[in-house]
């Protein structure tokens, strides 16, 4: 009788030692992401398109790269940005228009940032790429034409 009176204990201490440490790993998860969040800020610099041109992820530089007049920072996936990605041609650059007509012709990205003559269609295209992109990289600034 004693025993089992004793095995129970043990059963039950175990459970609550086992909940408990679980529960705190969640806990901290939890805690610990939107501090990771914070700390990519959005900034909002200007940058000339001769300036972006240099955010080519060529040599270990960073992988900036523009839509809509947004400065995005794509760094984090130079596999598909880097010089041999198959998106590496809009590194560096502004990608609206190659966005918009869904693209990958380097001649399609001129003039560079120009809306102009896109369709109804293309201008949806292009918002929902900017909405795509906005949810996942940093903003690094805006694209200016001179300083
Ligand atoms: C045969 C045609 C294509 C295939 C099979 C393809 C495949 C893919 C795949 C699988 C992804 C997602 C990769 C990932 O999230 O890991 C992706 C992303 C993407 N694709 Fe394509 N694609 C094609 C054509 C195009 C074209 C023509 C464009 C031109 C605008 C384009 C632009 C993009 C962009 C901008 C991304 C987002 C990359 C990111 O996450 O930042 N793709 N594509």
């Amino acid at each position: 009788m004693e025993l089992w009176v004793l095995f129970t204990a043990a059963v039950i201490a175990v459970t609550i030692l086992v909940r408990h440490f679980f529960f705190n790993q969640v806990e901290q998860e939890v805690k610990e992401e939107p501090i990771e969040e914070e700390l990519i800020e959005n900034k909002d610099d200007p940058y000339t398109l001769e300036e972006l041109s240099k955010f080519d992820g060529k040599d270990g530089r960073p992988i900036y790269m523009a839509v809509s007049g947004t400065v995005f920072n794509v760094s984090s996936k130079p596999e598909m940005y880097g010089p041999e990605g198959a998106y590496g041609l809009f590194s560096g650059k502004e990608a609206t228009r190659g966005l918009a007509k869904s693209s990958l012709k380097v001649e399609d990205l001129q003039p560079f940032g120009s809306k102009e003559g896109l369709t109804a269609g293309q201008l949806r295209t292009l918002a929902d790429w900017e909405e795509y992109y906005k949810e996942r990289y940093q903003i690094m600034g805006h694209v200016v034409e001179s300083k």
